[in-house]
């Protein structure tokens, strides 16, 4: 292989690699703000100049061929100088932001002016002023002042959604980008320019001044939104989400994540309004439905399924873990003998495209179907249809889904429903029992290539609050210090499906011994021979294949 010295550190690297790429892999530090690992290089900031002996100057890392006994410097005296002027020429019409930017904490221009900068400027003239607000679409604005001219973001809409949205304009210090006329940055992928811009020229509309990022949480863990399994990072600030990014995984998502899953799987676990907060039970006497604390709301759950009057149905859920669903398949199985365990598929071919988004708009059929949980027969359909099942028992999902639910929904006597939002069928249910969602605990998806991946509790909720020392909820900010922001703001009365079955199946005199969800992994892994004698630690950051 041939070998290349960085810094006095004799590496191997394979033809074709970049001094960038080698130093990258190597550990060692060289600045870049144009050059991003997942598009073409462009090679126009210049932070990434370094010194190879014998070339005649300077030379940018990010676009240099490695060649065999080349021998690099990058922290010299000429590059430490070259660092210092282009930092200097960028910060020269650069506004002073930083208090009121976003990209505050988390900036690179930010980072490289401590580190590579000299602290003082030499420029007194006016500062060059521009538009500091341009709705570039419906979920990205451009700040004019503040864009640096890499690039990225123009190629990035070239390369990934493949969406030539936005171009450069003018020249000079008049340099800007900009869309085409009459046209916006509207695709289904838009918002990961906000993440690859170097510096706060493109936020989201929706995060915009709602925190500074020092003040938040962050918890990595998977987006639900369909079956790809996108790898995210939540951001929480006082028990609230406020923001979801994706989170790099080559196997998965590369750097990448909708716009949909990134809006559209959060809002709900805030919101108040939708989500089901209280048990509550339908009351015999007035035939209304009444909250009531979870140790009556269970045993009435009991109660109803105590010597059942006509066959159950249970109904698992591909929106639920491993966990959830593999306990509701032991609670059919162990305490009713019963092999009626289903799921109802949520299909949409019109959402997925070759990119990211899949028509499955689950994150854990593929969990299903190690369990051996099937899709509801037309059967099994007719059988609700003919009145057969009086008892349906589902989790976190919704009966009238179904086609033609409306003939079937009146006909079933009793229905206990795990629920994070209300939904038709539940106006119907016996039992409500208001279970957390997939940014309130623990728990493992598989995704549609057969990969285990874990999510981890973002936000806590009144029971966890109780239990805090028991969780593992690790919460650190930006900076690696332990925060605190879960322990102000609001918290739902609700609990993991897991543990809600483990306490009805303890009322009708069965005890499954789970204290964690863990625990639950852990056993229904000595149930699959692929996964004997994993734990959650065996599946590892960026998850693991069967
Ligand atoms: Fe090399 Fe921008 S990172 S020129």
């Amino acid at each position: 292989m041939p070998k290349i010295t960085i810094d006095k550190k004799e590496l191997e690297f394979k033809p074709g690699q970049t001094i960038l790429q080698i130093a990258r892999d190597a550990g060692i530090k060289i600045p870049h703000f144009c050059w991003h690992p997942g598009l073409s290089i462009s090679g126009n900031c210049r932070i990434c100049l370094v010194e190879v002996e014998k070339f005649p100057k300077l030379t940018i890392a990010c676009a240099t061929a490695a060649m065999d006994g080349m021998v690099v410097h990058t922290k010299s005296d000429k590059v430490v100088k070259a660092q210092n002027s282009v930092m200097e020429f960028l910060l020269i019409n650069h506004p002073l932001d930083c208090p009121i930017c976003d990209e505050a904490g988390e900036c690179k221009l930010q980072d490289y002016a401590y580190k590579y900068g000299t602290g003082i400027s030499r420029f007194e003239e006016e500062k060059n002023y521009k538009d500091k607000r341009i709705p570039l679409g419906p979920n990205v604005m451009f700040d004019q002042e503040r864009c640096i001219s890499c690039s990225r973001c123009i190629r990035y809409c070239d390369e990934i959604p493949k969406t030539p949205q936005l171009t450069f304009i003018q020249r000079g210090e008049k340099v800007t980008i900009t869309t085409f006329p009459g046209k916006e940055l509207d695709n289904d992928y838009s918002m990961n320019v906000i993440e690859i811009c170097p510096v706060g020229a493109l936020t989201s509309r929706h995060f915009r001044f709602r925190a500074r990022v020092w003040d938040m949480s962050f918890t990595d863990t998977i987006c639900p939104g369909c079956s790809r399994g996108c790898n995210t990072t939540i951001g929480v600030r006082n028990n609230e989400i406020l923001r979801i990014e994706p989170r790099q995984n080559l196997n998965v998502n590369d750097y990448w994540l909708c716009d949909w899953g990134r809006l559209n799987t959060y809002k709900y676990v805030n919101d108040e309004k939708l989500r089901v907060k209280t048990p509550t039970i339908l009351s015999d006497e007035t035939d209304t439905h009444i909250k009531v604390g979870w140790d009556e709301a269970i045993s009435k759950a009991a109660y109803e399924l105590n010597n059942p009057k006509g066959d159950i149905l249970f109904v698992a859920s591909a929106f639920s873990t491993l966990e959830d669903n593999y306990t509701l398949k032991k609670f059919a199985k162990e305490i009713f003998k019963s092999e009626e365990i289903v799921y109802i598929p949520n299909i949409d071919e019109s959402f997925g495209d070759d990119i990211l988004k899949k028509p499955d708009k689950t994150p854990n059929a593929g969990g299903l179907k190690l369990l051996g949980i099937k899709p509801i027969s037309e059967q099994q359909i007719t059988n609700l249809k003919n009145g057969r099942y009086k008892i349906v028992y589902i989790i976190n999902d919704d009966l009238s889904r179904i086609p033609d639910s409306k003939d079937f929904l009146k006909k079933i006597d009793i229905s206990i429903q795990h629920l994070n939002l209300k939904n038709k069928f539940s106006e119907e249910a016996t039992v409500i029992l208001p279970e957390s969602t997939y940014a309130e605990i623990n728990g493992t998806f598989v995704n549609f290539r057969n990969r285990v991946q874990r999510i981890k509790p973002a936000v806590v909720t009144l029971e966890q609050e109780r239990l805090i020392g028991e969780y593992s909820i690790s919460r650190l900010d930006k900076f690696g210090a332990q925060n605190d922001t879960w322990s102000h703001g609001m918290r739902f009365n609700v609990r993991p499906t897991w543990k809600i079955l483990t306490k009805i199946a303890k009322s009708l005199g069965y005890e499954f011994n789970f204290e964690n969800s863990e625990e639950v992994f852990v056993e229904l892994c000595s149930t699959i021979p692929a996964m004997k004698g994993w734990d959650y630690e065996t599946i590892g950051p960026k998850g693991k294949v069967i």
